[in-house]
């Protein structure tokens, strides 16, 4: 079976060892990143979710937490506190210019955003974002100095067909996005696998089938790009009940949660659970 070139199924493995002196991803502390999507509705809602959220010993050697509010929130909460790793949840390929309503990746390097994350399925459905403009705004984002979270998953048409078929799908995605990527800007570079039949239904996938496909991601990153030592999230209807049997396998590298990160108690046990298994 080959996908764009990359054979999906085989010799991951070994590409993985080959890299190993650089690949440190089974020794890196897990990451997690909270998507806060288009929540909450007011500033002082914002302010209040992230002080909830900041009651869990969130400054933890053991593991790294990155908080995505949307844009306007963005500037208050960097207000709050130094500390915390902040994340956009979308960015323009542009700099500057006649692009109304849009963000720069400058701009948001200028608040003191670290992450931006990049080519969720929402986007792709919603906004009718292509892979084109995706890998434009990984170029701009990287470019500018900050660190990409690029999404990508299969819908639930091509996963019924089985696991070839989606590493088939992502491997194509992947190869589109990352177009062009230079080969020092890469170890900024993080991927989240989302199924996107996952995304929001309360159906999360099967946590050896993530594996596997983590596998086949930082494989074919390797191959097609050189991208070595890149960290690969899941997502998907990540919760308290389920995040330890993802969390817990050494190639999933952390989550990116959703509806969970906005309910800070249930929040909080994903945090002691990524704490405990870092
Ligand atoms: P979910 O969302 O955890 O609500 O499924 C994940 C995501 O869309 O990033």
């Amino acid at each position: 079976m080959r996908t764009n070139g990359i054979h999906a199924n085989l010799s991951s493995d070994f590409v993985l060892r080959k890299f190993a002196g650089e690949n440190e991803s089974n020794n890196m502390k897990k990451l997690l990143v909270a998507n806060w999507k288009l929540n909450p509705q007011t500033l002082n809602e914002a302010k209040k979710l992230f002080k909830e959220v900041s009651n869990f010993k969130i400054h933890d050697p053991r593991f790294e937490l990155v908080i995505c509010p949307p844009f306007v929130f963005l500037s208050d909460i960097r207000n709050l506190t130094s500390e915390i790793r902040l994340g956009a949840q979308d960015v323009f390929w542009e700099h500057k210019g006649a692009y109304t309503g849009e963000v720069s990746a400058e701009m948001l390097e200028n608040l003191g955003v670290e992450y931006v994350i990049i080519g969720h399925s929402e986007r792709r459905k919603w906004l009718k974002e292509t892979d084109e403009m995706i890998n434009k705004k990984v170029l701009a984002a990287l470019g500018a100095g900050l660190k990409v979270i690029l999404c990508v998953g299969e819908p639930l048409t091509i996963r019924k067909r089985g696991l070839t078929a989606a590493k088939k799908y992502v491997g194509a995605q992947l190869k589109k996005d990352l177009k062009k990527i230079p080969k020092s800007q890469t170890p900024r570079l993080v991927v989240a696998y989302e199924p996107i039949w996952a995304i929001g239904t309360g159906k999360h996938d099967n946590p050896s089938g993530t594996v596997e496909m983590t596998k086949f991601i930082k494989h074919v990153s390797c191959i097609m790009y050189h991208v070595s030592g890149m960290r690969v999230l899941y997502g998907g209807s990540v919760n308290s009940g389920n995040a330890e049997m993802f969390l817990e396998k050494k190639e999933i590298d952390g989550a990116l949660i959703g509806g969970a990160s906005v309910k800070p108690k249930e929040f909080g046990k994903i945090i002691k659970i990524a704490q405990r298994l870092s």
